[in-house]
Parts: structure tokens; C-alpha cells; sequence
């Protein structure tokens, strides 16, 4: 009778537990959105920026400006994005950031003159520089310890699929002569599409229950398919760290920060930040064609067809992390990901120093090596450490402030690259990178803990 009633039971319950981690995804995808339009809108420029040049014929020095202005407003966004978090809730902040993207499209495709086109990146710029943290503290809160690695991987997989899809939208539109304004405007539809898939997602529990409302974090945890005891336990955990909780304020969450325990977490956060940008990820999503033409690429189209590649590789191998993450753990992904990427770095810097005609090809698999070791590694383990590493009641500003660390170090790589190149060269520029890559080696070896199969609130206790 036992052999009879255990695979009923235990079918009726993987069952249960199936729907319960389907929608657990859902939410999660439909979250992840917003990483969807942040790596769009970084990436459209790209094309965009060939036809902006002849319509509003402007100099090199108003296209660079047009291309990192956007990334100033990013900075800007990284850092509201802590305040606006803990202020309205996890869940509002989406909404709002996804209306900022709505209008941010339809300025831009729109815009009657540069300025105009300028300020309209600076509205696009806010909202991908904070929906970059907003929406990793928001999958963290809601997926059970075991999956968290994979839910807050599926942003970087939304993310550069929006790279990808941008590369793709650029060029179809390229092709039928249609120019810059409805490749600007593709954008309102994931952002409508969050606008709508928000209304069917819950707030966190944890962001309900450091504002004291306690019964309807214990609904949503029902809601997110925690079983009853678990559900219990997971609150009774949530308990423990916000009866201390400073209900939201944005200023004392920064005084903790900089004054406990907690700064080491703060500090793993922001060198990773930093780091996830100097290792050079950017140089080569924004310029990967001008690098291609440098190594001897035939003509732009074969150049613009190289960086699609690049583009879809980046999306396979964030699927690769998908599995690895909670596998494998986040300390040895970093550590093996950054030798990789020293490795392809140094290759890149040979292959530019002792060009041959065949260098091309070199060139482009030396360059996916580097991807798929960044996106197996930096690209999404950083997005994730920097919502996992602190505790709820600082985990918006301690998120917002390494977003914001990110930001800036995006901003001095993209726009030192080329002044660089022109100091050191493209190989020595990329040995450079390669060097940084060790000092990053160091960092991760002596400083930044495993956070796999521990829950939040587990981790807290780590930095105490
Ligand atoms: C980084 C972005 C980068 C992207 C590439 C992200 O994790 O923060 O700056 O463009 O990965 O996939």
C-alpha cells in the first residue's frame, strides 16, 4: 500500500510544486523586462547613430556627446533608484521607471532637433540606470534561496537579449531606409508590456514586511508558492532582521552602510562594480564594429554582421549561467570567467600587435571567448551579488550605490576607449584591460564571499 501511495502523493505534490515554480518564473520574467529595455536602449545608439549624424548633421564631437549623455543620465537614475526603491516600494518604482521608458521612446523617435534628441536620452538614460538595481533587488526578494542565482540571472538574460534584439531592430530597419525614429520607438513595446505584466505581480515580502505589513507578506508568500512552513519560516527569518529594520530611510541605510559591518559588503559590491566595467566589457558592445574594421574586416556590413554574432553569443552563454550559477556557485564562475577574460585579452592585444591578413578571424574568436567568459561570470554575478550581498533594510541603497559605481566606471571606458587606443594602441589597450583583469583576480580570491544556497538573511549574518 505504501509503494501504491507514495508516487501518488509525491506526483500530486510535483505537481503542485511545478505550478508553483512556473509561476515563480513568470514573475520573475515579467520583472525582467526592465533588464529587456535597460540592454535595448544601451544598444540601439549603436545603429541609430549612423542615420542621426546625416539628419541633423552633427560634428563628432555632438555624436560622442549624444551617445554618452545617456549614460550620464544613467549615473543619475543608478543613484534615485535607492531612495524611490525603499520610498515606494519595489513594485510602484517598476511602474514609474517603466512610464519613464514609455516617454523616454516616444521623445526620442520624435525629437524635432539634437537638443530635443538629447534630453530625450537623458529621460531614456534615468530609466535604464535605475531599473539596472531595481529590478535585481525585486527578483532577490521574491525567489526562494535555491533559485535565486538563476531568477536574477534571467535579468542579465533579458538584458542582453535586449542588445541583441537592438542590433537586430537597427539593421531591419537599416534595410528598409526607414533611419533612427522608429528604432527609438520599438522601445514602448516592452515598456507597455511591463506596465501590464506589473499589474499581476505582487510587492516583495520583504519590502512589505520592513514597512510593517506583515499579513500581506504572508499572503504573498503564499501567493510566490512558499509552502505553509516554509512561508513561516522564511517570515520568521524576514522577522529577525527588520524588527530592526529602519523603515526605508534612505539616509540612515547610508549611514549603516558606511559605518558597520556592512561596509565590507558595501566595498565587495562597489569593487565589483567597478571591475565588471574595467575588465572592458563596453568598449567591445559599443564598439565591437570599429574593432572588427581595425582587424581587417571587409566592409561595414561584414562588421555589423560580426557584432550581431557577438551580440547572440553574449545571449547563449547568459542561458549557459542560467544552470551554472546555483550550481557552481559565484566565487569560482568570478574566478574562472576573469582568467578566461585575461586570457582572450591577452590573445586580442597579440593578434593586434603582429596583424596578419587572417587576423580577422583570430580577432572574432578571441572575442567570443571573452564574451561567453564575461557572461558566464561579471555579466550577471555582479547584477546579482549586488542585490544579494546586503540586508533588506539596505539593500535598495547599498544596491543604488554600487548601480551607481557601475555607471560611472561605464562612463570613463566608453569614453576613454578611444583616446586610449590612440596612446597605446588597440593591442595595448587591451593588455591594459587584461591587467585589470588580474588586480580584479585579487580582489575576488581575498574579498568576496559565496553567497550560493544561503538565504538573505543568512548572509546578514555573514557581515556581522
Ligand atoms: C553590464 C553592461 C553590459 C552588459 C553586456 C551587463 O551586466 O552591466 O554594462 O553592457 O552586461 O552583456
Amino acid at each position: 500500500m505504501d509503494t501504491n501511495q507514495q508516487p501518488l502523493s509525491s506526483g500530486g505534490s510535483t505537481t503542485a510544486s511545478q505550478r508553483q515554480s512556473s509561476r515563480i518564473y513568470l514573475i520573475a520574467c515579467i520583472a525582467a523586462l526592465g533588464g529587456l529595455l535597460f540592454g535595448y536602449d544601451t544598444g540601439v545608439i549603436s545603429g541609430a547613430i549612423l542615420y542621426l549624424t546625416q539628419d541633423f548633421h552633427l560634428t563628432s564631437a555632438q555624436t560622442e556627446f549624444v551617445v554618452s549623455v545617456s549614460l550620464i543620465g544613467g549615473v543619475i537614475g543608478a543613484l534615485a533608484a535607492g531612495p524611490m526603491n525603499d520610498a515606494l516600494g519595489r513594485k510602484k518604482t517598476m511602474g514609474l521607471l517603466a512610464s519613464i521608458f514609455l516617454l523616454g521612446a516616444l521623445y526620442s523617435s520624435l525629437a524635432p532637433d539634437y537638443l530635443n534628441l538629447v534630453f530625450a536620452r537623458i529621460i531614456v538614460g534615468l530609466g535604464f540606470g535605475a531599473i539596472a538595481s531595481v529590478v535585481p533587488v525585486y527578483i532577490s526578494e521574491v525567489a526562494p534561496t535555491h533559485l535565486r542565482g538563476r531568477l536574477v540571472t534571467l535579468n542579465q538574460v533579458a538584458l542582453t537579449i535586449g542588445i541583441a534584439v537592438s542590433y537586430g531592430v537597427d539593421l531591419l530597419f537599416a534595410r528598409f531606409g526607414m533611419g533612427w525614429r522608429p528604432m527609438f520607438a520599438a522601445a514602448a513595446v516592452p515598456s507597455l508590456l511591463l506596465l501590464l505584466g506589473l499589474l499581476i505581480i505582487p510587492e516583495t515580502p520583504r519590502w512589505l514586511a520592513s514597512h510593517g505589513h506583515w499579513e500581506e507578506a504572508q499572503t504573498t508568500l503564499h501567493q510566490l508558492g512558499r509552502s505553509p512552513e516554509e512561508a513561516s519560516q522564511e517570515l520568521d527569518e524576514i522577522k529577525q532582521s527588520s524588527t530592526r529594520a529602519l523603515k526605508g530611510a534612505f539616509r540612515q541605510a547610508l549611514r549603516e552602510l558606511l559605518n558597520s559591518g556592512l561596509r565590507k559588503a558595501l566595498l565587495v559590491s562597489v569593487g565589483l562594480a567597478v571591475f565588471q566595467q574595467f575588465v572592458g566589457i563596453n568598449t567591445i558592445i559599443y564598439y565591437a564594429p570599429t574593432i572588427f574594421q581595425a582587424a581587417g574586416a571587409a566592409s561595414a556590413t561584414a562588421s555589423i554582421l560580426a557584432t550581431s554574432l557577438v551580440g547572440i553569443v553574449n545571449v547563449l552563454a547568459t542561458l549557459l549561467a542560467l544552470v551554472l550559477v546555483d550550481r557552481f556557485g559565484r566565487r569560482p564562475l568570478l574566478l574562472w570567467g576573469t582568467t578566461i577574460m585575461m586570457l582572450a585579452l591577452l590573445a586580442l592585444g597579440i593578434a593586434f600587435a603582429t596583424i596578419t591578413n587572417r587576423a580577422g578571424l583570430f580577432v572574432l574568436l578571441a572575442l567570443f571567448v571573452y564574451i561567453i567568459a564575461f557572461a558566464t561570470s561579471f555579466g550577471p554575478i555582479f547584477w546579482l551579488m549586488s542585490a544579494e550581498l546586503f540586508p533588506t533594510r539596505v539593500r535598495a541603497a547599498g544596491s543604488s550605490i554600487s548601480s551607481f559605481a557601475n555607471w560611472g566606471a561605464n562612463f570613463l571606458v566608453s569614453a576613454t576607449f578611444l583616446t586610449l587606443v590612440g596612446w597605446l594602441r588597440i593591442a595595448g589597450t587591451f593588455w591594459l584591460y587584461a591587467a585589470i583583469c588580474v588586480a580584479a583576480l585579487l580582489f575576488i580570491w581575498f574579498l568576496v564571499p559565496e553567497t550560493k544556497g544561503k538565504s538573505l538573511e543568512e548572509i546578514e549574518q555573514y557581515w556581522q
